[in-house]
């Protein structure tokens, strides 16, 4: 029996010590008969990509079908029902889209190459064997909202979450919580679980965005809502995950069974990274009304300095804001200001009214008359519908960070200043204003981000994207990372950034270099461990060498990301190891 645990082993580690993971054209690479095999194995759920973009281009072109492609590119919807296409542009490499030349050939690039429509967990199971037997890469995908391009890989098997659609709300009681929760499977989205809510009379912590997958990267990666100031993030009202982990096992994690400690990691320490999660159980609030407010100005007749003073004032009245439960999304360029929208679960209309008056007075003092419109809602999902906007995808570059509390009350001068130089040199800010403290999550434990809880403003901050001009998106990325961002990381240089919505800290160079070769000699050491997850990594590292004892789970800037290298052909391989290289393979 040792023997056989001992030939066992050798042959684990004899396939993990290949260099790079199995990729089309290798001699490794299964056949179609085994394609086909393991297609009935999982009942037929196995989908072969065909980019979203191929109607854009020869020898497929259909010119109205790519006009609709082309309008709808920027809207959340024309991805997620697709099994591999993903909203971040940069990601998608300009393989295969509305805005490249009709002659320029579809490629696969950086898109997996299957994708698993999964509706049961069995599925994603087999899927996780078969990509361990093969060495496939695996990427998690479920909406594709990612701003790191974390849902898509090249070479890869996909297991597409997007259809594990059940949802419940029901009564839940531990020795930390008791009250409603709701279950959902990992495909659910905001929007659905909203309606949910709604009907059942509770509240349900999502994003601003309605399409955001609840269970997947959102919640596991920590995950702001319009409710955070009153409840927490997404990541502090979960209360219970069911997740396949890398070796295929089924497993239900809480906060006080065996698996606690692959409760705690997902619960805010990243998506993609320690399993498949197939359902999530959060906290169901009791349902209040909620008010809204929104308000613009500009600095039409007024000095430069005198609109950045409001900017100012505007940041020191924040955290009553945000005490108080509300919180608040705004933005501006160097020419106009808007609070889209403020939100006050539970407070009402003229309560909200009261706690911006004193801002309103700021500006008064300052000659601004700004617009302002406010409404009581009576519920969550009425106040979303009628309050927070739209927001477009694939337009922009981004980069974040997360400004503590102490700089606005002991350095306002210095914040203004350096938004002031970053928005005058072309860059939008936008601003999420919250209060995520311990005083407002309770009795949490979990792996959120430690920079959350005295986090005031989660900063974004974001140039345009041009679909053709990659020198002028290097140049933008340079920008970010060593003027913008270097100006914050100043201020607070022990925060850190928001892992889901910023696509560009520090090691964005590298990232770029891998997927367009503009910048092969730029490379540097990414610091996303300490920006992304402070001091819980070595934590979660460990968990993760338990639940994913083969490494299988890979995504850019994630745990355990450094020991792995997109090559210039998106090739995963192991950082420090010769690669096994198309010819090797074949010579094998
Ligand atoms: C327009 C827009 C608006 C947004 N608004 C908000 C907001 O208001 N608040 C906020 O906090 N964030 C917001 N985000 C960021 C959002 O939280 C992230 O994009 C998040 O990663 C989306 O998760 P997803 O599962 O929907 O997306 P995907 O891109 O499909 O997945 C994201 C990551 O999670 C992993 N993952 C997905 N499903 C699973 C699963 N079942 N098990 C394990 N891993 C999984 C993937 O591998 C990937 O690493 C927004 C993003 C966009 C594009
Ligand atoms: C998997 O099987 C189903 C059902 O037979 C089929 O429709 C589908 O095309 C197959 N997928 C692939 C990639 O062959
Ligand atoms: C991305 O695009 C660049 C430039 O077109 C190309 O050199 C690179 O190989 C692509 N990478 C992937 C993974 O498609
Ligand atoms: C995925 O599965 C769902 C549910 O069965 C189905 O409606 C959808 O068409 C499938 N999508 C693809 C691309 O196969
Ligand atoms: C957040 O608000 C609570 C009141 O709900 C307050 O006690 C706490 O001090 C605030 N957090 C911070 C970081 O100031
Ligand atoms: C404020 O919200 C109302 C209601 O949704 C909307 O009609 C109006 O355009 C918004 N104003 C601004 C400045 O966002
Ligand atoms: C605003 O920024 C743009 C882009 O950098 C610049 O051209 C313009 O002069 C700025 N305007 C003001 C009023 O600062």
């Amino acid at each position: 029996m040792f023997a056989l645990f001992a030939a066992s082993l050798l042959a684990v580690s004899a396939q993990a010590s290949a260099a790079c993971r199995c990729f089309p054209g290798d001699a490794c690479w299964p056949s179609e008969n085994v394609w086909t095999q393991f297609n009935q194995s999982i009942d037929g759920r196995l989908v072969k990509t065909v980019p979203l973009g191929t109607p854009c281009h020869a020898p497929n072109y259909d010119a109205a079908k790519c006009t609709i492609l082309r309008d709808g590119w920027t809207v959340p919807e024309e991805h997620y029902e697709s099994s591999s296409s993903v909203m971040a542009p940069f990601f998608a490499n300009g393989t295969c889209d509305p805005f490249h030349p009709v002659s320029k050939p579809c490629t696969l690039g950086n898109y997996a190459v299957y994708a698993v429509n999964v509706t049961t967990p069995a599925h994603i199971s087999k899927a996780v064997q078969f990509a361990t037997k093969h060495d496939i890469r695996i990427v998690v995908r479920n909406t594709g909202h990612d701003y790191s391009g974390r849902s898509t890989g090249a070479g890869a098997l996909g297991i597409w979450t997007h259809y594990l659609k059940d949802l419940e709300i029901h009564d839940y009681k531990d020795k930390h919580y008791s009250g409603k929760a709701i279950t959902m499977g990992a495909g659910v989205q905001g929007f659905e679980a909203y309606e949910a809510a709604e009907k059942a009379n509770v509240q349900i912590v999502g994003g601003e965005c309605p399409t955001v997958g609840l269970a997947g990267g959102y919640s596991q990666g920590g995950g702001h809502s319009a409710l955070s100031s009153r409840y927490g993030l997404g990541a502090d009202q979960v209360l219970q995950w069911q997740v396949v982990d890398g070796q295929g096992n089924f497993i239900t994690a809480t906060r006080d069974n065996e698996y606690s400690d692959l409760y705690w990691a997902l619960s805010g320490g990243g998506g993609g990274t320690y399993g498949v999660v197939t359902s999530m159980t959060s906290k169901a609030h009791p349902g209040t009304p909620v008010s809204g407010l929104n308000m613009t100005f500009t600095n039409a007749k007024i000095s430069q300095d005198t609109f950045y003073e409001a900017i100012a004032r505007f940041h020191t009245r924040l955290p009553a804001l945000v005490d108080a439960g509300a919180m608040s999304i705004w933005f501006y360029t160097n020419t106009s200001f808007a609070i889209s929208p403020l939100t006050g679960p539970n407070i009402p209309e003229d309560d909200l009214l009261k706690l911006i008056q004193p801002f309103v007075s700021d500006l008064k003092e300052l000659g601004i008359t700004p617009t302002v419109y406010s409404k009581q809602f009576p519920s969550y999902l009425s106040q979303f519908n009628g309050m927070q906007q739209e927001i477009g995808v694939g337009e922009a570059q981004y980069g974040g960070w997360l400004i503590p509390r102490s700089v606005v009350q002991n350095n306002n001068k210095g914040l203004t200043a350096a938004y002031r130089q970053i928005t005058e040199d072309g860059a939008t800010f936008i601003g999420v204003g919250l209060n995520v403290s311990r005083q407002v999550t309770g009795d949490v434990s979990n792996s959120v981000f430690p920079g959350w809880r005295d986090a005031l403003i989660a900063t974004t901050i974001t140039t345009p994207w041009k679909w053709d001009n990659d020198k002028e998106m290097l140049a933008n990325q340079r920008k970010m990372t060593d003027s913008y961002m270097a100006k914050l990381t100043a201020l607070s240089p022990n925060s850190g950034a928001y892992m889901n919505e910023v696509n560009l800290v520090l090691d964005l160079e590298h990232r770029y270099s891998v997927l367009t070769s503009l910048s092969q000699a730029d490379f540097r050491q990414p610091n996303f461990q300490k920006f992304f997850f402070g001091k819980n990594y070595p934590a979660l590292q460990k968990i993760k060498a338990k639940y994913d004892s083969k490494d299988i789970f890979y995504a850019r800037t994630n745990v355990g990301s450094e020991a792995w290298e997109e090559r210039k052909d998106g090739r995963l391989c192991r950082v420090g190891q010769s690669s096994r290289t198309a010819e090797h393979a074949r010579d094998l």
